[in-house]
Order: C-alpha cells, then structure tokens, then sequence
C-alpha cells in the first residue's frame, strides 16, 4: 500500500517536472557564482540574505550572501522591482543571467529577472544595523543571530577550514582517527581529555588522533577558558623523546596554518585588517621561524630576573601563571616557546619520571604562543610498569586504574602525546583577543545562551 502511494506521488511529481525545453536555472551558492567563468548570460539562481540595498533612480542594487565566501554577489535589477521588502537581513531567491560587471569591483553580477523575498526582516527590530561595523562584545550577545554578519562568517568559514586542515595533516601518513566513545551502562562523565583512551589505542595503532569537544568545569571568566572547547589530541607509539613530539607539534601548527592561510585568505585578511592589526606580520614571524625550547627550571630564571612585577611571584615548584607564560613569549621575541621537563609535584601520574635528582622533573611539554599564552600540553606517558605502580599508589588510584597499568604490563612500548587548544588556535592565528569569539555557542561559567 505504502508502496503504491510512493509510486504514487513520484508519478504526479513527473508530470508536474518543467519541460526539459524550459531549462531550470541552475541554483549556484554566492561563492560558485562569483567564481563563474561562463557570464555570458547564463541562468541561474542564488538564494541568500541581502547584506545591503541601493536604490538608484533607474536601478536597484543589492548584494546578497549565503555564507560561502564574504565578498556578497551584486544583483542589478529594474527599479521596478523595489521594493520595502528588499531590506538588510531579508531572505531573497534571485533568478537572472549571470554576466560580467562592466565595474571594476567585481568580476561577476547578477542580472535580475526574478526576485522572490523568502523571509522579510524587521530592520528596526533587528540587532545589526546596515553599514555599521559592530564590536565583537556586542555581537556575543546574538549568539543566535551573530553568525549572519562579516567578522563572524569569517571566523567561522576559518574554524572550518581549520577543521579539514588538522584532519588533512593526520590522515595521510596512516594516523587512526579514535571515535569519541559514549555508551551508559555505567556511571559516565563528559570527557576531559580523550588521553587515556587514546593510550589504549596507541597499544595497537602507532599514530591515533581525536578531535572532539572536550569540559572542564573551569570556574574561570578568563579570555582563554571555556567550559566547553575543542582539543586535537595525538599519541604516538615508540617515541622515546620530547624533541620528537615537539616536532610533531610545531607542524601540526604550521602545515594546518599554512593549508587555512591558502584556502582562505579574505577571511583571515578581514580577522589581521579590522580585529587584530598587526596580527599578519606577527603570525609570519611564528610561521618563518623555529619554535625555541627551553626548560621549566630556565623559565622561572628568566621571570626571577624580570624586572616586571608579577602579580604571582615566579618560584620553581609553582606552576606558571598567564602573565609568566605571556612575559616569557615576548622574552622569547615572540617567536612561539616550548616549554619543557616541569617540577613532578605538579603534574599528573602518567608523566614519566626524568629521574634527576633533588629538582625532580618529569618529561612534560607546554608550548606556548604570544598573545595566548599556552596552546599545547603534552608529555611522554611513563611507560614502565613500577613506576606507574608507585605512582598510582602515591595518589590511591591503584584499583581504579588495573586497566592502565595492564597497558604497561602487555607490551608495553615509550610513548607519547599531546592536547591543542582548537579555540585558542584559532585565536592565536586570527588575533582574536577573547575565545568565546571563535566558537559558535561559547558556553562556560554561568553562561550557557544556546
Ligand atoms: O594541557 P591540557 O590540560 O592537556 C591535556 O588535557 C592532556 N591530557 C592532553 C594530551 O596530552 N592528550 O589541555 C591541552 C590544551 C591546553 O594547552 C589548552 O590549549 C586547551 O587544551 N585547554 C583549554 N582551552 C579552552 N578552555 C579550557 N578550559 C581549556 N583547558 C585546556
Ligand atoms: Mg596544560
């Protein structure tokens, strides 16, 4: 019966399909149009939202945007068709022959045949005001609507462009991308860090990455801190060196910057322009340069003997603070800094142990990038099964973790990772000051708007 009325409907919306002679116009995102080399006088159409409307004594401009690129498509129409409905926000379908712009600020425009006004938008109601160039303060307060203007599309088109880019840099050389796993038969927590569970992979795949969302319940305003972001992890098998997850790192870093810096450009160019000016010669001297290493005990030398009064005095056995990391990476010429073999006392129990004495370290690594502060947190797991022991024990976590130690007891190998910061990634290269700017719902303490 169901059957029936499928063949049904399909039949009926057969004969009511437009005679091939009629060809439909062909629908095209604002992008695919600007891009067209056919303009002579195709037909197409383009739906999207009108960013502004002039309207001349004979003609009628508008440019619309679908969110594809940020430069909007020019569509020239009759004055006939003007409309009050044709206002900033409005959702519009235009159908017309797609030509080449006799100006020079475009190469394609769009010859308006029909324009159909989907959604009208209520300007005065609306938020965003025609031409003006709204802070980024102002706009967190639209998370539902922040989305539709310039600066957002940017750094959103970059957040996904980012996105492909990290997946492109894992995937050739055979890395297995770990799914986030999620099944409640037992008590469950939202998850932290995805370390652990990649270890357990890393006892089979040698290279396994996992990129996912990832909270904390950080009870923290800061311009760094979400309660929920994104992390990159990675764990490789058989590293028996902080010097090779370091490299490991600063490529990640600079082939995805690379691929996003090529991909798109007028994206980043709006963020460097408007937002961060300065940003673009500060992100080529971090591209073009070797990231530096120095160790924990150097960098609280180096804050000791700053003349800056810190807010938290700089004591080894302390951890660094964000005024320690931000001085350090403008000590360090702004050029992005490893920080590496932290004080065991403050860093968790699957670090290993550098054995070294009164000053006992652990072979830990933070890189830290200016503006920022820390982006990565990484470290070679202690891989040998009594000192894992003891260290679970010191902490009383030796039954919980039977699992973890059994990794170490069942061919174990020297191993390694690292956790990246995808927000405060995106804030390092676009220059974007507070990280609730580069993630669409931004959620942490006592806000959750969408
Ligand atoms: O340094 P973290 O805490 O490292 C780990 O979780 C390791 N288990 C990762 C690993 O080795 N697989 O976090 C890694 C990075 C930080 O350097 C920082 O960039 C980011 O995650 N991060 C945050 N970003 C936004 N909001 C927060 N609350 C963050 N906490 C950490
Ligand atoms: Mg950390």
């Amino acid at each position: 019966m169901l059957g029936a009325r499928c063949l049904l409907r399909a039949l009926r919306s057969c004969s009511s399909a437009p005679c091939p002679r009629h060809k439909p116009s062909a629908k095209l995102s604002v992008r695919d149009a600007l891009g067209a080399q056919n303009t002579s006088g195709e037909r197409v159409k383009v739906q999207g939202w009108i960013r502004s409307v002039r309207s001349q004594k004979e003609v009628l401009f508008l440019h619309i945007n679908d969110g594809s690129s940020l430069e909007s498509l020019q569509v020239v129409a009759d004055s006939s068709f003007d409309s009050k409905e044709l206002a900033f926000g409005s959702s519009v379908e235009v159908q017309g022959q797609l030509v080449k712009s006799p100006s020079k600020r475009q190469n394609v425009e769009l010859k308006a045949e029909k324009i159909e006004v989907v959604g009208n938008c209520d300007a005065k109601a609306f938020p965003f005001k025609y031409k003006e160039r709204h802070p980024l303060e102002y706009l967190r307060q639209y998370p539902h609507l922040r989305c539709r203007t310039n600066v957002l599309g940017s750094i959103l088109r970059v957040r996904s462009e980012a996105t492909a880019a990290i997946h492109s840099f894992f995937k050739p050389s055979s890395k297995v991308k770990v799914p986030e796993e999620n099944f409640f038969n037992v008590p469950a927590f939202l998850t932290v860090s995805g370390q652990l569970h990649l270890e357990v992979m890393s006892g089979a795949f040698t290279q396994v990455f996992t990129f996912g969302p990832t909270f904390r319940a950080e009870n923290s305003q800061s311009r760094r801190h979400l309660a929920e972001f994104y992390m990159v992890e990675a764990e490789i098998s058989f590293v028996e060196s902080l010097q090779d997850l370091m490299q490991v790192m600063e490529r990640l870093f600079k082939t995805a910057t690379m691929l996003v810096l090529s991909n798109c450009p007028e994206d980043i160019e709006l963020c460097h322009r408007f937002i961060a000016p300065g940003q673009k010669d500060r992100l080529e001297h971090m591209l073009k340069n070797n990231f530096l290493i120095i160790s924990y005990t150097e960098a609280v030398e180096i804050l000791k003997q700053a003349s800056q009064n810190f807010t938290f005095t700089p004591e080894w056995g302390v951890d660094l603070h964000t005024e320690h990391e931000k001085f350090l990476v403008k000590h360090c010429g702004n050029i992005p800094v490893f920080v590496v073999n932290y004080p065991l006392a403050l860093k968790p129990f699957y670090m290993r142990d550098n054995e070294d004495g009164p000053q006992h370290t652990v072979a830990a690594v933070d890189l830290l990038v200016p503006g920022v502060g820390e982006l990565f947190g990484g470290s070679l797991r202690e891989e040998r099964y009594h000192f894992l022991e003891q260290r679970l024990a010191r902490s009383g976590l030796t039954e919980a973790y039977q699992w973890y130690l059994d990794l170490r007891r069942f061919g174990s190998v020297p191993h390694g990772g690292f956790g990246m910061g995808f927000e405060r990634y995106l804030q390092c290269i676009l220059g974007i000051d507070n990280i609730k700017d580069v993630i669409p719902f931004p959620r942490f303490t006592h806000s959750c708007l969408l």
